[in-house]
Protein backbone atom coordinates (compact mmCIF):
# COMPACT_ATOMS: atom_id res chain seq x y z
CA UNK A 1 0.00 0.00 0.00
CA UNK A 2 1.48 3.34 -0.76
CA UNK A 3 2.55 5.13 2.25
CA UNK A 4 2.88 9.02 3.33
CA UNK A 5 4.71 9.65 6.48
CA UNK A 6 3.87 12.73 8.24
CA UNK A 7 6.81 14.25 10.40
CA UNK A 8 6.64 16.68 13.37
CA UNK A 9 10.48 18.11 13.47
CA UNK A 10 10.23 19.51 16.73
CA UNK A 11 10.73 23.62 17.12
CA UNK A 12 14.08 24.26 15.46
CA UNK A 13 16.69 22.14 17.13
CA UNK A 14 17.47 19.67 14.93
CA UNK A 15 18.89 17.61 17.66
CA UNK A 16 15.53 16.95 18.94
CA UNK A 17 14.24 14.80 15.88
CA UNK A 18 13.26 11.61 16.98
CA UNK A 19 15.48 8.80 16.06
CA UNK A 20 12.14 7.96 14.17
CA UNK A 21 12.06 11.12 12.08
CA UNK A 22 15.53 10.94 11.16
CA UNK A 23 15.15 7.39 9.54
CA UNK A 24 12.17 8.87 7.90
CA UNK A 25 13.80 11.70 6.43
CA UNK A 26 16.39 9.82 5.57
CA UNK A 27 14.97 7.13 3.59
CA UNK A 28 12.77 9.56 1.48
CA UNK A 29 13.09 10.17 -2.19
CA UNK A 30 10.86 13.61 -2.18
CA UNK A 31 10.74 16.05 1.36
CA UNK A 32 7.66 17.92 0.74
CA UNK A 33 7.07 20.87 3.77
CA UNK A 34 4.77 24.12 4.06
CA UNK A 35 5.80 27.68 3.18
CA UNK A 36 3.49 30.74 3.71
CA UNK A 37 4.81 32.01 0.27
CA UNK A 38 6.03 31.58 -3.08
CA UNK A 39 9.71 31.06 -3.07
CA UNK A 40 10.04 31.47 1.40
CA UNK A 41 12.05 29.02 2.60
CA UNK A 42 10.28 26.37 4.26
CA UNK A 43 10.85 26.97 8.23
CA UNK A 44 10.35 23.06 8.68
CA UNK A 45 12.51 22.34 6.14
CA UNK A 46 15.42 24.51 7.56
CA UNK A 47 15.08 22.32 10.93
CA UNK A 48 15.82 19.25 9.34
CA UNK A 49 18.54 20.41 6.23
CA UNK A 50 21.81 19.52 8.10
CA UNK A 51 20.17 15.73 8.57
CA UNK A 52 19.54 15.67 4.92
CA UNK A 53 21.81 13.41 3.27
CA UNK A 54 23.16 15.09 0.64
CA UNK A 55 24.88 11.92 -1.24
CA UNK A 56 21.12 10.34 -2.05
CA UNK A 57 19.61 12.78 -4.51
CA UNK A 58 16.25 14.00 -2.61
CA UNK A 59 13.16 16.45 -4.51
CA UNK A 60 12.42 19.30 -2.40
CA UNK A 61 8.30 20.38 -2.95
CA UNK A 62 7.27 23.46 -0.69
CA UNK A 63 3.90 23.72 -1.02
CA UNK A 64 2.63 27.05 -0.36
CA UNK A 65 -0.38 27.77 2.13
CA UNK A 66 -0.98 31.59 1.99
CA UNK A 67 -1.37 33.05 5.96
CA UNK A 68 -4.98 34.40 5.35
CA UNK A 69 -8.60 33.30 6.94
CA UNK A 70 -10.27 33.11 4.07
CA UNK A 71 -11.97 30.35 3.84
CA UNK A 72 -12.24 29.52 0.06
CA UNK A 73 -8.85 30.40 -0.48
CA UNK A 74 -7.79 28.11 1.82
CA UNK A 75 -10.16 25.05 1.04
CA UNK A 76 -8.60 25.70 -2.66
CA UNK A 77 -5.04 25.59 -1.05
CA UNK A 78 -5.83 22.17 1.02
CA UNK A 79 -7.09 20.87 -2.01
CA UNK A 80 -4.79 21.49 -4.15
CA UNK A 81 -1.28 20.54 -1.38
CA UNK A 82 -2.87 17.37 -0.59
CA UNK A 83 -3.71 16.66 -5.08
CA UNK A 84 0.83 17.29 -4.73
CA UNK A 85 1.30 14.92 -2.02
CA UNK A 86 -0.83 12.07 -3.11
CA UNK A 87 0.58 12.44 -6.69
CA UNK A 88 4.04 12.15 -5.75
CA UNK A 89 3.10 9.09 -3.40
CA UNK A 90 1.07 7.07 -6.08
CA UNK A 91 3.97 7.66 -8.35
CA UNK A 92 5.64 5.41 -5.88
CA UNK A 93 8.44 7.36 -4.44
CA UNK A 94 8.94 7.81 -0.50
CA UNK A 95 6.85 10.85 0.31
CA UNK A 96 7.36 13.19 3.62
CA UNK A 97 5.76 15.53 4.70
CA UNK A 98 7.29 18.18 7.43
CA UNK A 99 5.66 20.45 9.91
CA UNK A 100 6.92 22.21 12.86
CA UNK A 101 6.76 21.15 16.30
CA UNK A 102 3.65 18.43 16.59
CA UNK A 103 1.62 17.82 12.69
CA UNK A 104 -1.00 17.71 14.82
CA UNK A 105 -1.03 20.97 16.62
CA UNK A 106 -2.68 24.24 14.87
CA UNK A 107 -0.34 22.82 11.63
CA UNK A 108 -0.98 22.76 7.98
CA UNK A 109 -0.85 18.80 8.08
CA UNK A 110 -4.46 18.54 9.69
CA UNK A 111 -6.14 20.15 6.51
CA UNK A 112 -3.97 17.63 4.25
CA UNK A 113 -4.94 14.92 6.93
CA UNK A 114 -8.59 15.36 6.60
CA UNK A 115 -8.23 15.69 2.70
CA UNK A 116 -6.22 13.03 2.16
CA UNK A 117 -8.42 10.73 3.74
CA UNK A 118 -11.68 11.22 2.05
CA UNK A 119 -9.96 11.33 -1.53
CA UNK A 120 -7.08 8.89 -1.71
CA UNK A 121 -8.24 6.23 0.88
CA UNK A 122 -5.84 4.34 -1.11
CA UNK A 123 -2.78 5.74 0.59
CA UNK A 124 -1.32 4.77 4.43
CA UNK A 125 -0.86 7.49 6.34
CA UNK A 126 1.63 6.94 9.27
CA UNK A 127 2.47 10.35 11.48
CA UNK A 128 5.49 10.36 13.39
CA UNK A 129 4.97 13.02 16.42
CA UNK A 130 7.32 16.28 16.90
CA UNK A 131 8.25 17.95 20.61
CA UNK A 132 5.64 21.01 20.73
CA UNK A 133 7.05 24.34 20.80
CA UNK A 134 4.86 24.72 23.78
CA UNK A 135 7.57 22.15 25.52
CA UNK A 136 10.78 23.38 24.35
CA UNK A 137 9.88 26.81 25.51
CA UNK A 138 8.59 25.31 29.29
CA UNK A 139 12.37 23.44 29.09
CA UNK A 140 14.10 26.80 28.77
CA UNK A 141 12.49 28.71 31.31
CA UNK A 142 12.03 25.95 33.69
CA UNK A 143 8.83 26.09 34.51
CA UNK A 144 5.95 23.30 34.72
CA UNK A 145 2.97 23.91 32.05
CA UNK A 146 0.92 22.11 34.49
CA UNK A 147 1.05 20.06 37.96
CA UNK A 148 -1.59 17.79 40.48
CA UNK A 149 -4.84 18.77 39.33
CA UNK A 150 -4.42 22.23 37.46
CA UNK A 151 -5.85 22.71 34.06
CA UNK A 152 -4.17 24.49 31.07
CA UNK A 153 -5.91 26.66 27.94
CA UNK A 154 -4.01 27.29 24.74
CA UNK A 155 -5.29 30.01 22.98
CA UNK A 156 -3.94 31.16 19.31
CA UNK A 157 -4.08 34.91 19.73
CA UNK A 158 -4.29 35.92 16.21
CA UNK A 159 -8.36 35.07 16.44
CA UNK A 160 -11.13 36.02 18.59
CA UNK A 161 -10.17 36.99 21.91
CA UNK A 162 -13.15 37.61 23.22
CA UNK A 163 -13.06 34.56 25.50
CA UNK A 164 -9.88 35.16 27.40
CA UNK A 165 -11.26 36.33 30.54
CA UNK A 166 -13.38 33.38 30.95
CA UNK A 167 -11.63 31.07 30.13
CA UNK A 168 -8.79 32.17 32.43
CA UNK A 169 -11.02 32.11 35.25
CA UNK A 170 -10.87 28.54 34.92
CA UNK A 171 -7.81 27.96 34.09
CA UNK A 172 -3.86 27.53 35.94
CA UNK A 173 -2.14 28.48 33.14
CA UNK A 174 -2.49 30.23 30.04
CA UNK A 175 -0.76 29.60 26.69
CA UNK A 176 -0.82 31.70 24.54
CA UNK A 177 0.85 30.59 20.57
CA UNK A 178 0.72 32.12 17.31
CA UNK A 179 1.45 35.65 17.23
CA UNK A 180 3.45 37.97 19.45
CA UNK A 181 2.01 40.96 18.34
CA UNK A 182 -1.29 40.05 20.11
CA UNK A 183 -0.15 39.25 23.39
CA UNK A 184 0.00 42.48 24.46
CA UNK A 185 -4.28 42.88 24.57
CA UNK A 186 -4.91 39.81 26.73
CA UNK A 187 -2.26 41.16 29.70
CA UNK A 188 -5.27 43.16 31.39
CA UNK A 189 -7.79 40.64 30.99
CA UNK A 190 -5.80 38.14 33.06
CA UNK A 191 -5.28 40.23 35.64
CA UNK A 192 -8.66 40.79 35.92
CA UNK A 193 -9.28 37.10 35.47
CA UNK A 194 -7.87 36.75 39.08
CA UNK A 195 -3.59 36.31 37.88
CA UNK A 196 -1.98 38.46 40.37
CA UNK A 197 1.10 40.47 39.97
CA UNK A 198 3.29 37.67 41.20
CA UNK A 199 1.75 35.10 38.82
CA UNK A 200 4.79 33.52 36.46
CA UNK A 201 4.81 35.41 32.94
CA UNK A 202 6.84 34.00 30.74
CA UNK A 203 7.71 34.91 27.06
CA UNK A 204 9.98 33.87 23.92
CA UNK A 205 10.40 34.11 20.56
CA UNK A 206 12.25 32.46 17.28
CA UNK A 207 13.04 29.62 20.10
CA UNK A 208 16.27 26.94 18.55
CA UNK A 209 17.35 29.92 16.39
CA UNK A 210 20.30 32.64 16.62
CA UNK A 211 17.42 35.09 17.14
CA UNK A 212 16.06 33.60 19.97
CA UNK A 213 14.59 35.48 22.63
CA UNK A 214 13.75 34.09 26.15
CA UNK A 215 12.40 35.93 28.98
CA UNK A 216 10.79 34.98 32.34
CA UNK A 217 9.67 37.24 34.83
CA UNK A 218 6.54 38.20 37.01
CA UNK A 219 2.83 39.39 35.63
CA UNK A 220 3.22 42.52 37.73
CA UNK A 221 7.28 43.30 35.89
CA UNK A 222 5.27 43.16 32.23
CA UNK A 223 5.52 46.31 30.49
CA UNK A 224 5.22 47.29 26.98
CA UNK A 225 9.30 46.42 25.91
CA UNK A 226 8.54 42.67 27.44
CA UNK A 227 6.56 41.49 24.36
CA UNK A 228 7.86 39.58 21.32
CA UNK A 229 6.66 41.31 18.17
CA UNK A 230 7.05 37.80 15.83
CA UNK A 231 4.43 35.23 14.85
CA UNK A 232 6.94 32.44 16.32
CA UNK A 233 6.08 33.88 19.82
CA UNK A 234 4.85 31.69 23.46
CA UNK A 235 3.59 33.40 26.19
CA UNK A 236 2.83 31.64 29.06
CA UNK A 237 1.24 32.78 32.34
CA UNK A 238 0.90 30.63 35.38
CA UNK A 239 -1.17 31.20 38.65
CA UNK A 240 1.58 30.96 41.66
C1 LIG B 1 1.24 27.02 13.10
S1 LIG B 1 1.67 26.87 14.79
C2 LIG B 1 2.54 25.36 14.78
C3 LIG B 1 2.66 24.72 16.14
C4 LIG B 1 3.49 23.45 16.08
N1 LIG B 1 2.81 22.43 15.30
C5 LIG B 1 3.88 22.91 17.44
O1 LIG B 1 3.61 21.73 17.71
O2 LIG B 1 4.49 23.65 18.22
C6 LIG B 1 2.97 28.04 14.86
C7 LIG B 1 3.11 28.61 16.25
O3 LIG B 1 3.79 27.66 17.09
C8 LIG B 1 4.66 28.35 17.96
N2 LIG B 1 6.03 27.97 17.63
C9 LIG B 1 6.40 26.89 16.94
N3 LIG B 1 7.73 26.81 16.85
C10 LIG B 1 8.23 27.89 17.50
C11 LIG B 1 9.54 28.39 17.75
N4 LIG B 1 10.63 27.76 17.28
N5 LIG B 1 9.67 29.53 18.46
C12 LIG B 1 8.59 30.18 18.92
N6 LIG B 1 7.33 29.77 18.72
C13 LIG B 1 7.15 28.63 18.02
C14 LIG B 1 4.40 29.85 17.73
O4 LIG B 1 3.37 30.25 18.62
C15 LIG B 1 3.94 29.86 16.30
O5 LIG B 1 3.20 31.02 15.99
Amino acid sequence: MPELIAVGCGPGDPDLLTVKAVKAIQNADVIMCPTSKEGKPSIALSVVSSIIDNSRKKQIVNLVFPMTKDRETLEATWKKNSKILAEGVLSGKNVVYLTVGDPYLYSTWIYLHRELETKYPEIKITVIPGIVSIFTFASKVGISIAEGAEKITIIPSCYDLSQVKELAKNSDTMVFLKDGRYFEQVIELLKEAGFSDDSIFAIGQDLDTENEIVKKLTLGEVTKDTMTTKYFSIMVVKRV
